[in-house]
């Protein structure tokens, strides 16, 4: 399947569904809008900004921002978001969690069009689930999201949560120097490890921030790993803290722990008992390195009690007993990049089931690595032949992760599960959102070198 313009502007004045794809897969494209309501107008820029005191760092931001500007609705309202491109690049918006129609997916070539410099389009969907997401390019991603285009995207339960107070703070490494000038965003001997780190640790784009927050209150943080290669392994030594949703979906509340480990794309909503004015500050870290100080300040309201456990989002439960179960093996394949392609900086070293997705290949996506069928229930079984960590992430579904051969896992549901090393995971979901949908690690290295493919779904 070729798109051509032609037929995204015949998208935009009205055409419904367009074409077949080679392998009978059927893709869509823009619906007709009425181009005047939209909620947010939301403008890709480049934007300097200061993450080294005393130097620019030439970003690129969401609405002036980066990482961008927060969006916000209502579970079950329809957002409407007018995208415009003000890069000098093709670029698209994916919105990493939600369950939407294909064709807001933001995938180019896949779900639309790359968006040229200049132009824009109309992202517009229903959110079904509630919690914390995040939205991002899914073209030239290394540098997109290195440059700072990532941003929160929150999804309010329809009704009052409990809790009273929230903060989102957006975990991203960023590639620069002493001076803020931005450092390669893809190392091919990094992209054939864990990916390619950034060196300057933030959150919401600041250095080692101080969190101030309200003395004996209880606070939901939410955090986002928006970057492109850490796997953050978050802890609060004495906080007291407890994980209410994990990737979105709530959870039976339960203490942070020792460490809980926030891969790329992965997100954590955490209810956080700010002790009280004058206690010690308390030190949100990575391992054994701070990320922020969090201090109490005064606040007159009564103190916070824990809210209950969040509503469950409706995610259909998947039924074990008449699913059908299909494997995915995440390899390395070194082998696989020819001197001419290495020449040509055409790298490839990871692979699904022996398939290395070719991020220059526009029809990737018609040779789906598995069709399943629509309404169909279905078990994956993950295996990581590799050393390294994978974030397993699919597009368009939440799943189930049922359980690992490495560690104990209660069951609860995700978009993107933490593949260990050597680890074997089994996940489950029924496939209720028809499309044809991205099923990649979220190490941006490792995406960008093989390890993607797409599920169709019909
Ligand atoms: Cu954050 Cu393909 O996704
Ligand atoms: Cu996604
Ligand atoms: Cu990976």
């Amino acid at each position: 399947m070729s798109f051509t313009r032609r037929q995204v502007l015949g998208g935009l004045i009205g055409l419904g569904v367009v074409g077949l794809g080679a392998g009978g897969a059927r893709y869509w494209l823009g619906r007709p809008f009425d181009r005047k309501t939209h909620d947010y107008e939301l403008i890709a820029a480049p934007h300097d900004i200061e993450l080294v005191p005393g130097h620019v760092t030439p970003a690129w931001a969401f609405g002036g921002q980066a990482p961008g500007v927060e969006l916000r609705c209502r579970q079950g309202d329809e957002l409407r978001v007018r995208f415009i491109n003000h890069l000098p690049e093709a670029t698209t918006i994916h919105w990493h969690g939600i369950r939407l129609p294909l064709e807001m997916d933001g995938v180019p070539y896949v779900s639309q069009l790359p968006v040229l410099p200049g132009e824009y389009f109309d992202y517009r969907f229903v959110v079904p689930d509630a919690g914390s997401y995040w939205y991002h390019p899914h073209q030239s991603s290394a540098e997109q999201l290195g440059r700072g285009l990532v941003g929160p995207l929150i999804i309010e339960e329809r009704e009052p949560s409990g809790f009273l107070h929230e903060r989102t703070l957006c975990l991203k490494s960023w590639h620069v120097d002493k001076e803020g000038a931005f450092t390669a965003f893809s190392v091919p001997r990094e992209a054939a490890r864990e990916g390619t780190r950034g060196r300057l640790s933030t959150i919401n784009g600041v250095s080692l921030p101080t969190l101030e927050l309200p003395a004996g209150q209880v606070v939901r943080l939410r955090l986002i790993n928006v970057d492109n290669t850490v796997t953050y392994r978050l802890n609060l030594p004495k906080g007291e803290a407890r994980i209410y949703a994990l990737d979105g979906n709530p959870i039976a509340p339960r203490p942070l722990g020792k460490e809980y480990w926030l891969g790329p794309g992965m997100r954590i909503d955490l209810a956080l008992k700010v002790p009280e004015v004058g206690a010690d500050e308390l030190s949100l870290r990575n391992g054994p390195l701070r990320l922020a100080t969090i201090k109490a300040v005064a606040s007159n309201e009564a103190a916070g009690e824990w809210p209950p456990a969040l509503p469950a989002n409706p995610v259909a439960e998947p039924d074990l007993s008449r699913a059908e179960t299909l494997r995915f093996n995440f390899e390395w394949a070194a082998a696989l990049a020819s001197p001419a392609d290495e020449a040509a900086g055409r790298y490839k070293y990871w692979q699904i089931n022996g398939e290395a997705w070719d991020i220059n290949d526009k029809t990737c996506a018609d040779r789906p690595i598995a069709k399943l069928k629509k309404d169909g229930h279905y078990i994956f079984v993950l295996r990581n032949m590799a050393q390294y960590q994978h974030p397993i992430h699919l597009h368009g579904l939440i799943f189930k992760v049922l359980d690992s051969n490495r560690r104990e896992i209660e069951p609860y549901y995700t978009d993107t599960f933490l593949l260990g090393k050597n680890e074997t995971a089994r996940i489950a979901f029924v496939a209720d959102n028809p499309g044809v949908w991205m099923f990649h690690c979220h190490v941006i290295d490792h995406m960008e070198t093989g390890l993607m493919a797409a599920i169709e779904i019909a």
